[in-house]
């Protein structure tokens, strides 16, 4: 299978930093799309604070979301919802595994709290998953027709085994429209909800560089004081 296109995130490397309109853009994305079949269990409706919500705003996005947290009667001991709170995190839509799999054709929606640590070049692979999809190549059928999408699946390259059980997520442009009024093509819904995975898989991302790159910096002071003071060791040695 492909490796993946770059998603050009501003996160990525050595000194990369969240772009936070970027990343609410990308919730938008998540919340509008993606939470119709995959959870964020690990994380919480108030850690949307961090990336620029006030907490109103984050009490009115956790009463409205769509999906209710389960729960169970304590009267009758029934099975039961309630609205979310902000201590809640993003929930399932589903309410098992066995309804999650009936409803996709018996593939399970992963949770997408980590999913940008769990693959490969993570940021840039869900990025390249979900515009990659495409017709599958009239050469290899010709050549291995046994190897025909079944049905309920659908072609991508990026995906591991080729055919994935996960139906096109976005479809058109215009698909979700943006608070901040940019224009949202399905290249842009795709990198800004990359951009939102990133985050949600490692909200420390800009401590973790700032470290590095303070390292870094030590290790290069280090390394000139080391060199002078060999010299300064070594000066009568002929
Ligand atoms: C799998 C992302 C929307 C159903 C996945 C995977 C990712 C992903 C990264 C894992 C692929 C892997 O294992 O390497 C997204 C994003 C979405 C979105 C970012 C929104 C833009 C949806 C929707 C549905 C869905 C709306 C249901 C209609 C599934 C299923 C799988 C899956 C069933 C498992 C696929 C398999 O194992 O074959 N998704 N998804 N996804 N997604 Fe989504």
């Amino acid at each position: 299978h492909l490796g993946p296109r770059e998603a050009d995130l501003p996160s990525a490397g050595l000194a990369g930093k969240f772009d936070n309109r970027q990343v609410q853009r990308g919730f938008q994305v998540y919340k509008e799309v993606c939470a119709a079949c995959h959870s964020l269990k690990y994380v919480h409706f108030r850690d949307l604070t961090k990336i620029g919500y006030a907490e109103a705003e984050v009490k009115a996005i956790a009463n409205q979301w769509v999906i209710e947290q389960p729960s169970i009667n304590p009267e009758t001991g029934e099975a039961a919802t309630r609205k979310n709170a902000p201590s809640d995190p993003f929930p399932s839509p589903f309410i098992n595994e066995i309804a999650a799999r009936a409803a996709n054709n018996n593939a399970l929606p992963p949770d997408l709290s980590l999913m940008t640590k769990a693959r490969h070049d993570g940021p840039d692979y869900v990025y390249s998953l979900i515009t990659g999809y495409q017709n599958q190549p009239a050469r290899l059928l010709k050549e291995f027709p046994g190897a025909k999408t079944p049905a309920g699946l659908h072609y991508n390259p990026y995906f591991a085994n080729l055919n994935i059980a996960m139906p096109p997520p976005l479809t058109a442009d215009g698909q979700v429209t943006y608070a901040d009024g940019t224009k949202a093509t399905k290249d842009q819904m795709a990198r800004d909800v990359a951009a939102f995975l990133t985050w949600t898989a490692e909200p420390n991302l800009e401590a973790r560089h700032a470290a590095g790159l303070a390292a870094l910096i030590f290790i290069g002071i280090f390394c000139f004081l080391a060199w002078g003071a060999y010299q300064n060791v070594w000066r009568d040695v002929k």
